[in-house]
């Protein structure tokens, strides 16, 4: 795919995140492609849409090992695949919900105000809430609980409130209605990778071994509740 036609932080927003003030994110309708990978529990087994639970988020880690996702059954059908516009007017794709009640969607579960995410045996203020939080003041919704950011898993990831501007980029997942499979297959949003690996280098190193954050994810990619994956989750 044409990189160009995939999203880019901005200088100004680099130079920010550096700063550690407010990430500026520059935003396309188009995904990115990667690899076509097959979402298993914690023991190998294949994940069935139907069969996931709707209380609490997956955390598996896509595109990389160390860049955490969120997948969450939806008390409901979300949108189709579509696009929406940020804040500042700048146009983004988001997936659709897949599986047979079109429920299932997933996002990167990584803050777009400075990069919060839920640590691999740690802690997290990004969480997803089925029953009504605090902070956002509705059922259905994912909290930044660092800044106090919600987002919308029903509605392409897009800022509900909070210091977050902008939206969660999404997962685009593929679903095998003959076994109900699920398979992630791209990204959508703001391509900040680089600028997430840079910032947390050392603490992921420590959490995956040195240089495996970086392991593309392949055929499988484990997807386990997030009070399995970190230990200490924050509720706002
Ligand atoms: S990192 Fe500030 S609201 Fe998430």
């Amino acid at each position: 795919m044409d990189r160009r036609n995939f999203i880019k932080v901005c200088g100004a927003g680099a130079a920010a995140l550096a700063a550690g003030v407010h990430t500026q994110l520059v935003y396309s309708g188009t995904a990115k492609d990667f690899a076509r990978a097959k979402l298993v529990d914690a023991d190998g087994k294949p994940l069935k849409a139907s069969a996931l639970s709707k209380d609490e988020a997956y955390v598996f880690g896509y595109p990389f090992a160390g860049t955490p996702a969120f997948l969450i059954a939806l008390p409901a059908a979300a949108p189709a695949s579509g696009s929406l516009k940020t804040e500042s007017g700048e146009e983004y794709g988001f997936p659709g919900g897949v599986g047979a009640d079109k429920n299932v969607v997933a996002y990167m579960a990584v803050c777009t105000h400075q990069l919060a995410h839920p640590e691999k045996g740690g802690s997290t203020e990004m969480s997803y809430s089925a029953g009504k939080s605090e902070t956002a003041g509705r059922a259905v919704a994912i909290t930044c609980c660092s800044h106090n950011s919600v987002f919308d898993p029903a509605d392409g990831g897009r800022v509900l409130t909070g210091k977050a501007t902008q939206p969660l980029p999404g997962i685009r997942l593929e679903h095998d209605a003959a076994t109900d499979e699920i398979y992630a297959t791209g990204m959508y949003g703001a391509d900040f990778l680089d600028d997430y690996f840079k910032k947390f280098k050392s603490k992921l190193n420590k959490e995956f071994g040195i240089g495996k954050y970086r392991e593309e994810a392949k055929d499988t990619v484990q997807a386990v509740p997030l009070s399995k994956y970190s230990t200490d989750i924050d509720r706002c």
